[in-house]
């Protein structure tokens, strides 16, 4: 049997090497390129095939950015993701955006029927060299709103002044910020289970060693 874990522990949770919570078990993920991969569609748009990009923090990955990703597909055949930096997410969301790092975001995403590829922390701006290199033919964005680049410049400039941009409604008003509402909301609660289910835990694990 694992010895109990040191409650110190947990102040290295998501800090030391292993990653892993002595209570939960939870490990991050370490990403590899086969790791990326396994999740991944992995197949290279056809010549004919009309593209859409779309881009965002896809933060605590939610049925809104489902119903978001479904409606984006529309718009074309081959559904590029780009997903903005921990550092990027963190300027544009503040506080302590984003609760999933880079890594975990991009897995979530990648997850995702309609989606064929991602770019892994995408620029905040939508250029004419990204819009030239990947062969985007529209760039999508829901109804949420959009925040202004470092230097107060709107990200989808150049997708709206050469009429490829398209505001989508998803129908769906879920936020990853309303989600972090109602965990807030309920850490009361949340904390007492944990409290008695880490008693339980060590009540059975006293009764075991008793044995
Ligand atoms: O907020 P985030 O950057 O994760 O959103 C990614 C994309 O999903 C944005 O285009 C946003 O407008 C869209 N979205 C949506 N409906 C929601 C949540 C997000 O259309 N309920």
């Amino acid at each position: 049997m694992t010895s109990r874990p040191n409650k110190n522990d947990l102040k290295e949770v998501g800090l030391s090497q292993d990653g892993r919570s002595p209570y939960t078990g939870t490990k991050q993920f370490v990403p590899t390129t086969k790791r990326i991969a396994q999740f991944s569609e992995g197949h290279e748009p056809k010549p004919n095939d009309k593209i859409v990009y779309v881009a965002g923090a896809f933060d605590l990955f939610h049925v809104g950015h489902l119903d978001f990703l479904e409606k984006a597909s529309q718009y074309g055949d081959y559904l590029i993701v780009g997903i903005h930096s921990d550092p990027v997410v963190n300027r544009y969301k503040g506080s302590n955006y984003p609760i999933m790092n880079l890594h975990e975001r991009v897995l979530s995403v990648l997850t995702n029927k309609y989606v064929s590829e991602v770019i892994i922390g995408a620029p905040y701006t939508v250029t004419m060299q990204m819009i030239n290199d990947f062969k985007i033919d529209a760039v999508c964005h829901g109804m949420t709103p959009i925040l202004p680049d470092v230097d107060g410049s709107d990200p989808y400039e150049i997708p709206k002044e050469i009429g490829i941009f398209h505001r989508i409604d998803s129908s769906n008003d879920l936020t990853s910020d309303m989600i972090v509402q109602r965990i807030i909301r309920n850490k009361f609660l949340f904390e007492e289970r944990n409290k008695k289910k880490e008693a339980k835990e060590v009540y059975i694990e006293n009764m075991i060693r008793k044995q």
